[in-house]
């Protein structure tokens, strides 16, 4: 398709998923049969799963932690990392991966509304806030203790927990004219959500990714095709 436009007083809003790591090497979710990286999520990413078996959480995310420690950012972080450089404060980025590749491309003024694999914070919420964790940890004995005495957990939303950044999330929504989605199947709310609340608002939607997401009609554009292919001739930026 032909570049997108953005002009001087368009604000941007970028919804990325696990699809804009996949050039990376990080494996995807839905696309190998709702498995995550070979797991079921009811398994290693719920609040049952931590009450039940704390162990297998944490190794589950450590070896994300060490996946993504060996990942690079692909051309589509970077694209996007380019884009916050020329829009400054009319670029906003919400992702719903735990990986750091966008930081790592230069990203600035992003939220991870899922959490994030390098941090830990305490188990029973008590209020302290995240630390930053890199550890590979090979058994559960390893892992620290908050100053509550609780034990330390991955700083991941859990399926069923409430997402983080959700006020900031919603008001940068309410002021974007262009919204970007890319790489998410629209299958887990209240991101495939993001779509509808900015149609709401007049703005112009579009998603890049392989195939259609599951709110694929909510979009005035669908580009197909991998996002690191995509993204780096998508936008044409009026008056940089
Ligand atoms: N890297 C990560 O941090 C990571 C990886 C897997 C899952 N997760 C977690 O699991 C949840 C999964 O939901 P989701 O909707 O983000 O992902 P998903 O796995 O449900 O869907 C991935 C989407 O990416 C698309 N895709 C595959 N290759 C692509 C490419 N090269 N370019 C663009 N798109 C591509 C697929 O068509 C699919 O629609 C997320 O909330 C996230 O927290 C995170
Ligand atoms: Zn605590």
């Amino acid at each position: 398709m032909t570049a997108i436009s953005i002009s001087p007083t368009d604000h941007v809003f970028v919804l990325t998923g696990a699809g804009i790591s996949a050039e990376s090497g990080l494996p995807t979710f839905r696309a190998s049969d709702g498995l995550w990286a070979g797991h079921r999520i009811e398994d290693v990413c719920t609040p049952e799963a931590w009450e039940r078996n704390p162990g297998l959480v944490w190794e589950f995310y450590s070896q994300r932690r060490a996946d993504g420690a060996k990942a690079q950012p692909d051309p589509a972080h970077i694209a996007l990392a380019e884009l916050e450089h020329k829009l400054g404060e009319r670029f906003f980025l919400c992702t719903q991966n735990v990986d750091d590749l966008h930081e790592r491309a230069g990203s600035k003024r992003l939220v991870h509304m899922h959490g994030e694999l390098a941090k830990s914070r305490c188990g029973d919420e008590c209020g302290e806030p995240p630390v930053t964790d890199h550890m590979v940890y090979k058994s559960l004995s390893a892992v620290g203790r908050c100053s509550c005495g609780a034990r330390m957990r991955p700083h991941i939303v859990f399926f069923g927990e409430i997402p983080l950044e959700m006020d900031r999330i919603q008001r940068e929504i309410a002021k974007a004219s262009l919204m970007v989605v890319v790489g998410t199947s629209g299958s887990v709310y209240p991101a495939a959500n993001f779509v509808h609340w900015a149609r709401q608002g007049g703005a112009r939607t579009v998603y890049v990714g392989p195939e259609a997401p599951l709110n694929a009609s909510a979009f005035t554009h669908v580009v197909e095709g991998k996002a690191g292919e995509v993204l780096p001739g998508l936008f044409a930026v009026v008056g940089s």
